[in-house]
């Protein structure tokens, strides 16, 4: 029987389990002495994070199922078995200089709102899915939101299973080796909704003096790997009039990208990286012959995106007659703009107002698992402030307990509302 009183979450747990499962992939950054997370996916790191929160999902009572590409579902069982669950989620998987909450706070906020309905003997009419997600990062096998666009049915199994990191090892084997090559289908899970808790990776929440943010949608996205082939020569000999220096034709690419983001062309919003800079054969005194590399672009509208990619491409033409060198681009990850749905970010909203946040709307600048289920269900986030100017995917990434517990209190009451409304 369902009891009357609010369920609350427990914040001090909370924060445990964030700092517990930061435990894992910890290494002490050389240069600032500051603890970072390396829990790049389908690491030895990665298995071990996983089993912990399997672990921590089972203790809560929870239903674990893990699907074909991994993805980890924990499911508590609603009044109404047959009707479609709310889900709430998140990544543990993190770049190799990541901090303890991008996306944990998320899995273990899911976590957390189960435990809190346990606690508080709640049960809810919808079931509720607690769930984490192969490879959101892609910085391990070149496409990000991996686990969740397989189980929304943007990427096909297949061609995922093949997917290689930079050892030429696959997706397929690696999930085998870490033990999460599930037997569950893919795109066997159709939410009523699903909502996400993330950090805000950045400076605006705290800027503005915000608790928390509802946000509005996600930016598009853009990578592309590139290979630019010059020729490798002596650098002592060889007058500069006979080179084709590969590292010099990315350079230029790389500040023309910048020069583009300054002088608004394809928005104010867009952003441009050359995060892979690698030149062969790398040695001090031979002109770079090739260079593996890569972009990433981020817009908030689709059509300067477009723009974007087609000046990238007819740029590199100029920079291939002007240093000797050619240039091909292979796209690895493109998603489009996203818009969460109204409904849900109004009652984030609402659950926010009720509990005196002030609460700002943001657009998501990173990706995230969420908007892959925008294509499912209903979708929305609540974001958590950050400090140091919400920076993430660097050792120095930190929200405090009260954000956090903010963040998590608000996702509880929004799956809370969501678990108790009607239709399929
Ligand atoms: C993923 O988190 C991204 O936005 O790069
Ligand atoms: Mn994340
Ligand atoms: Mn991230």
């Amino acid at each position: 029987m369902a009891k009357t009183l609010t369920p609350d979450i427990d914040a001090k747990r909370l924060y445990a389990s964030i700092r517990e499962l930061g435990k894992i992939g910890a290494y002490r950054d050389e240069r600032t002495g500051l603890v970072g997370v390396n829990r790049l996916a389908l690491s030895s790191a990665d298995g071990e994070g996983r089993r912990l929160v399997v672990k921590w999902f089972k203790q809560a009572g929870l239903e674990v199922r893990v699907d074909r590409i991994g993805n980890v579902y924990g499911r508590r069982e609603g009044l109404e078995p047959g009707l479609r669950p709310v889900m709430a989620g998140s990544h543990i998987d993190s770049v190799p200089t990541a901090g303890a909450f991008d996306g944990c706070l998320g899995v273990l906020g899911a976590l957390e709102v189960a435990r809190a309905l346990n606690d508080h003997k709640v049960a809810t009419r919808r079931p509720f899915i607690a769930a984490f997600f192969t490879e959101e990062e892609g910085c391990r096998f070149g496409v990000d939101m991996l686990g969740s666009a397989v189980a929304t049915g943007r990427i096909r199994l297949e061609d995922a299973y093949v997917l290689k990191d930079q050892a030429g090892l696959s997706v397929k084997e690696e999930l085998g080796k870490i033990g999460f090559l599930g037997s569950n289908p893919v795109r066997a899970i159709l939410p009523h909704a699903y909502v996400e808790c993330h950090i805000e990776q950045g400076p605006i929440l705290k800027r503005t003096g915000m608790d928390l943010g509802v946000v509005s949608g996600v930016q598009a996205i853009s990578w592309f790997e590139g290979v630019i082939l010059g020729r490798s020569c002596h650098a002592g000999t060889t007058p500069m009039g006979y080179r084709r220096d590969a590292g010099v034709a990315a350079a230029k690419l790389n500040l023309k990208l910048r020069d583009w983001t300054r002088s608004g062309l394809f928005g104010r919003d867009f952003r441009a990286t050359m995060g892979v800079l690698r030149p062969h054969p790398g040695m001090v005194n031979v002109v770079p012959g090739r260079l593996a590399c890569s972009v990433d672009l981020r817009n908030p509208a689709d059509s300067m995106m477009r723009r974007a990619e087609k000046a990238l491409f007819v740029h590199s033409k100029k920079v291939e007659k002007e240093e000797g060198v050619s240039i091909r681009w292979r796209r690895t990850a493109g998603t489009p703009a996203i818009r969460f749905d109204p409904s849900v970010r109004e009652l984030i909203d609402e659950m926010a107002e009720g509990m005196g946040l002030k609460r700002g709307r943001i657009l998501s600048g990173a990706g995230h698992d969420a908007q892959e289920w925008s294509r499912l269900c209903k979708t929305a986030m609540i974001f958590v402030p950050g400090e140091y100017d919400g920076i993430s995917h660097n050792p120095r990434e930190f929200s405090t307990p009260k954000q956090c517990a903010d963040g998590v209190r608000c996702l509880l009451r929004t799956v809370l509302a969501l678990s108790q409304e009607g239709g399929r």
